[in-house]
């Protein structure tokens, strides 16, 4: 009888937590900085969980637009657990008034021959044909705000186009398209435009600087006045600043803070992808090769939540095909430490497919969380990996945020009870479950209820973990401290794994140094 009560359990909690609405409530919209959190006005944590919805590439027009009304496309950002959109645009729709307001979204399709993308915006869209360009971005931004989805404002460029390399001409202040004086106007209008649109809670002041002359002391110099024009402007808004590097690289701020005269509201920005600085994922061996990259985030850019700044990792991503050798190497190492930093983000991309890109129409993103309809899910498993990062875990505000979740990237789920009962196995599943989770010094991984129950030892390679009274000492072994892992009688070391039907398992530790053609993420967990 007990036991079958307790096996009932699990069903149970299947329901309850897929119907515990994950909404991330921004109705209050005006932001600010808390040491390194970005707070509402009553000072709880907002987390910023977006997508990158272009709107830079040579047409000026949000992407989509041909596929979707603008509003399913906002309520399928919502639906797929994005609180935000970090929304991109050249800086020339705000310095070339031409541009801006005498060319009509039809215009600007027919001039680059795309007529079947204008009768897709015809059906879908029929109220910004013809209507100028910036009309169209802020109609895009209101649509947004209907369907409680926050902007981010990023200047991703000067001139309309794909971004980004280091040979661009509009790489670097002082560039032939890169004027800081213009730069500085164009932010003033847009961050005037948007003054009085409450969903507008940020200003990402330019993407990816980079290039040949690139130079701290420039930076400074410039990204200061930039944010100070932005904050005179529109006080109400996030101002977030890049890295140069393509954004890699914010260590320069080690030793020297920016100077400016307001407070609360400055946060950075940093991208990672598996391509960064030419990473080699695929000649080491991934455990190693993650700690590396840990370590060489937290010198980037990871350093500032320890000073006290909000870090917002505004892109990330990698081919949702699945056939990214590399890619799929960083996409776990990468959600591991996202998730334990807790750290609010941007993934590239919302797109499903571009008009034009760097002269060819309708580009697929493979990056992207839409299908080329705008409609479906790419890849709905990449989604659930990305929704263990969607809600804050700590933070101002929170309750329940003591509890520790022991994460599994490769899946997005996290180790759970299958039962109530003391001598319950683990399986893995949804992160959103609260289980009371306790890791301490002395390596027991417990479930603090009544009666404390923790993960027992004593097992042979194969056998199901469970949980029970006599605690065993679970060492977080390995460069990348994601394999747990304890001695068998005989001395080998056996970790956590995942058997095919996501119960947790021991296994024989694998890949731990050395072999660079082994994968050990099945049995990569992480504690946070
Ligand atoms: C916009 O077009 C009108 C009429 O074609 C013209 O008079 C005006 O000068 C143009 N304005 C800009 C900013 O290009
Ligand atoms: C401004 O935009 C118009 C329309 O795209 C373009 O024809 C013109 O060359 C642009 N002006 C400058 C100075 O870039
Ligand atoms: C910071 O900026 C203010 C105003 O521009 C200036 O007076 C002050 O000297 C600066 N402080 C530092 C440490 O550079
Ligand atoms: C989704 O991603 C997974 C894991 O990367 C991959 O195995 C799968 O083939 C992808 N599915 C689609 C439809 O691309
Ligand atoms: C320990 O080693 C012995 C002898 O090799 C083997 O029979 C036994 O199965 C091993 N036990 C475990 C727990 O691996």
């Amino acid at each position: 009888m007990t036991k079958l009560k307790c096996s009932f359990y699990l069903l149970w909690f299947f329901l309850l937590s897929s119907s515990i609405s994950l909404t991330l409530a921004t109705s209050d919209y005006i932001l600010f900085t808390k040491s390194r959190w970005i707070v509402n006005k009553k000072g709880h944590r907002v987390k910023l969980a977006c997508a990158n919805w272009p709107s830079h590439l040579k047409p000026v027009v949000a992407e989509g637009l041909s596929k979707q009304p603008m509003d399913s496309i906002s309520k399928s950002i919502r639906d797929m657990g994005f609180n935000c959109v970090r929304f991109t645009w050249p800086l020339e729709l705000m310095t070339n008034d031409t541009l801006a307001f005498n060319v009509t979204v039809r215009q600007s399709f027919e001039r680059y021959g795309l007529n079947q993308d204008l009768d897709g915006i015809h059906n879908h869209n029929p109220s910004i044909v013809d209507i100028p360009l910036i009309n169209a971005f802020q109609a895009v931004v209101y649509s947004l705000g209907r369907h409680d989805v926050m902007v981010i404002l990023d200047n991703h460029k000067t001139v309309p186009g794909w971004c980004c390399s280091n040979n661009d001409p509009d790489a670097f202040f002082g560039d032939p398209k890169f004027d800081p004086d213009q730069w500085i106007l164009g932010l003033r209008k847009m961050a005037t435009i948007f003054q009085n649109v409450k969903n507008v809670v940020g200003m990402s002041l330019r993407n990816e600087l980079r290039g040949a002359k690139e130079d701290p002391k420039d930076w400074y110099k410039y990204m200061q006045k930039g944010a100070e024009a932005v904050h005179t402007s529109n006080p109400n808004v996030l101002v977030i600043l890049s890295g140069l590097d393509f954004d890699a690289d914010l260590s320069f701020l080690k030793n020297h803070q920016v100077n400016l005269s307001f407070k609360n509201k400055l946060v950075f920005e940093l991208h990672w992808y598996a391509f960064t600085n030419d990473a080699p994922w695929k000649s080491n061996n991934v455990n190693d090769f993650c700690a590396h990259m840990f370590a060489h985030e937290r010198r980037n850019g990871g350093f500032l939540l320890e000073k006290g700044f909000p870090l917002f990792l505004s892109e990330f991503g990698t081919d949702l095909r699945g056939g990214d050798f590399q890619g799929n190497r960083y996409m776990n190492c990468m959600l591991a430490w996202a998730a334990e930093k807790d750290i609010d983000w941007a993934v590239w991309a919302l797109t499903g497919d571009y008009y034009l890109r760097e002269g060819k129409r309708n580009v697929v993103e493979a990056y992207g969380m839409l299908d080329s309809n705008w409609h479906d899910a790419r890849n709905s498993s990449y989604l659930q990996r990305l929704s263990v990062i969607q809600p804050p875990h700590k933070g101002p505000g929170l309750r329940h945020n003591h509890h520790k979740k022991i994460f599994h990237p490769l899946t997005g789920l996290c180790i759970v009870r299958k039962s109530l009962c003391h001598d319950s196995e683990l399986v893995l599943g949804p992160c959103t479950k609260e289980e009371p989770w306790s890791y301490n010094h002395h390596g027991t991984l417990m479930i603090k209820t009544h009666k404390s129950i923790c993960v027992e030892g004593g097992k042979v390679a194969g056998e199901v973990v469970k949980l029970g009274k006599e605690c065993s000492k679970i060492e977080r072994i390995s460069a990348s401290k994601m394999h747990l892992s304890l001695k068998d009688k005989n001395g080998s070391l056996l970790c956590l794994d995942v058997d095919s039907k996501n119960n947790v398992v021991w296994s024989l530790c694998k890949c731990l140094t050395g072999d660079a053609t082994c994968e050990p993420e099945s049995q990569w967990f992480q504690i946070f």
